[in-house]
């Protein structure tokens, strides 16, 4: 079709995606091979049959034990590396990855193995591959405020190398006023912000990140639309939400693709992008998620435009470092 056509043609920006949701079963397999560790799967396909997920959490569970192989900073190079050649293959001429240093500290992994790994790959593909991108450093939810300010202090002496700070893990339960003091020190530190809020939890949780954390983005918000006062305030700010399409449907947000209010929150003027999120676990990288939502959606092209639009409308490049495609 026309859509898939200019879907597979577009320069376009990915700003939600977690660096180690991008872990493969093949590369899973390989690493615990180079690292010597027992996984509890026989095969590639066993992990990929494992792969229907209830909820958040009970991807969350398999996601931080995949995890598990990564160990030395040609680990996180390899996995880094793996993505960014992904986006070149699809388009995607500028990236903005999370990374949970939280899931490897905790296992003895130093923050500086996990920071230069994805640095070194990150810097290779923008002179190789041309593909810019920023790194921010996300927080685990489900852990306390105060492990998240011993996480901020390993980070310290690594600012320079951190472009911005993430909430994530899993959100019922744990509403962003829970890091409000982290995030003031955060700010205070020159770093924006962003947070997973209004996935699983409600409006008054992307409410509460816009409010006490001060955001300048919104990850998923699909449920912003439950709340009228809020799609408005969206609307007016354009606050971007970097919604997911194939996760939600993954983790049982929407039960069909075909069911999610993407559409319906592009009516409404909002600020919404596509994005992965976790592709190695939902299936589908950015351009699959475009395609599938353009199928299954029924998008227009001038949906598609705003959406692409929107991404570059969004992300954190500055006016000078804005390459040929915009
Ligand atoms: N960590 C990785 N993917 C996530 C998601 N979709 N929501 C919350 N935390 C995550
Ligand atoms: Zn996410």
């Amino acid at each position: 079709t026309q859509q898939e056509a200019l879907i597979r043609a577009l320069p376009k920006v990915e700003l939600h995606l977690h660096i180690e949701g991008s872990l493969e079963p093949e590369m899973m397999f390989e690493l615990a091979r180079r690292n010597g560790i027992k996984l509890p799967y026989d095969s590639v396909e066993a992990v990929r049959e494992a792969y229907d997920f209830d909820n958040l959490q009970s991807f969350l569970d398999l996601y931080y034990a995949g995890a598990g192989v990564l160990i030395t900073e040609q680990d996180f190079y390899d996995l880094t590396w793996a993505y960014l050649k992904r986006c070149e293959a699809d388009k995607v001429v500028h990236t903005e990855i999370f990374f949970d240093p939280q899931t490897h500290t905790d296992r003895g992994i130093a923050f500086e193995t996990v920071l230069n790994g994805i640095r070194r790959a990150l810097k290779d593909g923008n002179e190789k591959l041309r593909i810019s991108s920023r790194l921010i450093m996300s927080f685990l939810r489900h852990l306390s405020e105060e492990e998240g300010f011993k996480t901020l202090e390993m980070a310290r002496p690594y600012l320079e190398e951190i472009d911005g700070i993430g909430l994530d893990s899993s959100e019922l339960g744990h509403p962003p006023s829970k890091f409000e003091r982290l995030f003031a020190e955060c700010k205070a530190l020159g770093l924006p912000r962003v947070a997973h809020a209004g996935e699983e939890g409600p409006p008054e949780y992307v409410w509460e990140a816009i409010k006490l954390l001060d955001v300048c983005r919104i990850d998923h918000g699909v449920r912003a639309l439950e709340d009228e006062k809020l799609v408005e305030s969206l609307a007016e700010t354009r606050l971007p939400l970097t919604v997911c399409p194939y996760s939600n449907v993954k983790l049982k947000v929407f039960d069909r693709l075909a069911d999610h209010n993407l559409r319906d929150l592009l009516a409404k003027g909002l600020c919404a992008t596509v994005n992965s999120d976790d592709p190695a676990y939902f299936g589908g990288y950015v351009q699959e998620n475009y395609l599938g939502c353009a199928r299954e959606l029924k998008l227009s092209v001038e949906e598609i435009l705003q959406l692409v639009k929107n991404g570059f409308e969004a992300c954190w490049l500055e006016e000078g470092e804005r390459g040929w495609w915009m």
